[in-house]
């Protein structure tokens, strides 16, 4: 009877905005998602990494006794927005072929959710409810491979947490602000991602 109380009705989506550039080119895909995530029913949120106040890892090992990080900042708030969600979308420009330091940040204090999966052998994210993950990124250059790096991390992160990668939408060679909307097919592109997540969601395999 409480099972059935608790089922969830609608996907919860979850973005996180890593651009330090308010309103930027993955602002605006980012934004698109959600529109089409929210289009279909889902239940959304999105949080800009460069308005909150996460500190780097101090890598104190303080995490490896309960699996829980000894910084008390807005971080916290983050580790309960990825366990509330059914679908995370990551947005991160590409910055020295990685990840911006917001997103990186973010990505290097779920070491404490490491810490619970590996060390302590619990679910990182507290339940084994099952969860979907994507990502999308832009780069100023046009050149082969841009994005191999971050994908490489995105997909580490997200496999660490145990959500499940869905796929991604990059786009080279889109530099100024706003210059995404040149490519009306890339923002319809998140629109229909952000559908698709929505419509489909994670189900226990
Ligand atoms: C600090 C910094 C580093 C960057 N490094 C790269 C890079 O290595 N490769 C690249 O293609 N573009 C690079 N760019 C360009 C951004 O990826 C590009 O302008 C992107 O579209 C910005 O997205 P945003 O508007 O969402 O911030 C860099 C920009 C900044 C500010």
């Amino acid at each position: 009877m409480y099972v059935a109380l608790e089922r969830r009705t609608t996907v919860r989506v979850l973005g996180i905005a890593g651009s330090p550039r308010k309103n930027g080119n993955t602002d605006m895909l980012l934004a698109e998602f959600i529109r089409g995530a929210a289009s279909k029913g889902a239940t959304t949120k999105t949080i800009f990494l460069r308005d909150l106040q996460i500190s780097t890892c101090q890598h104190c090992d303080a995490c490896l006794k309960a699996g829980i990080c000894k910084i008390k900042d807005e971080m916290q708030g983050v580790y309960a927005d990825l366990q509330e969600a059914d679908v995370i979308v990551l947005a991160s420009p590409v910055q020295f072929t990685g990840v911006t330091a917001h997103m990186k940040a973010m990505i290097d204090r779920t070491q404490s959710l490491w810490a619970k999966k590996y060390v302590l052998k619990l679910p990182p994210l507290g339940d084994k409810r099952p969860r979907k993950g994507f990502f999308i990124s832009t780069g100023g250059r046009k050149v082969p491979n841009l994005f191999d790096p971050m994908l490489v991390m995105i997909k580490t992160f997200f496999h660490i947490i145990d959500v499940k990668y869905t796929g991604d939408l990059v786009y080279a060679g889109v530099d100024e602000k706003g210059a995404i909307a040149k490519h009306p097919e890339a923002l319809k592109q998140a629109y229909e991602a952000g559908q698709r997540l929505a419509e489909d969601p994670p189900k226990t395999e």
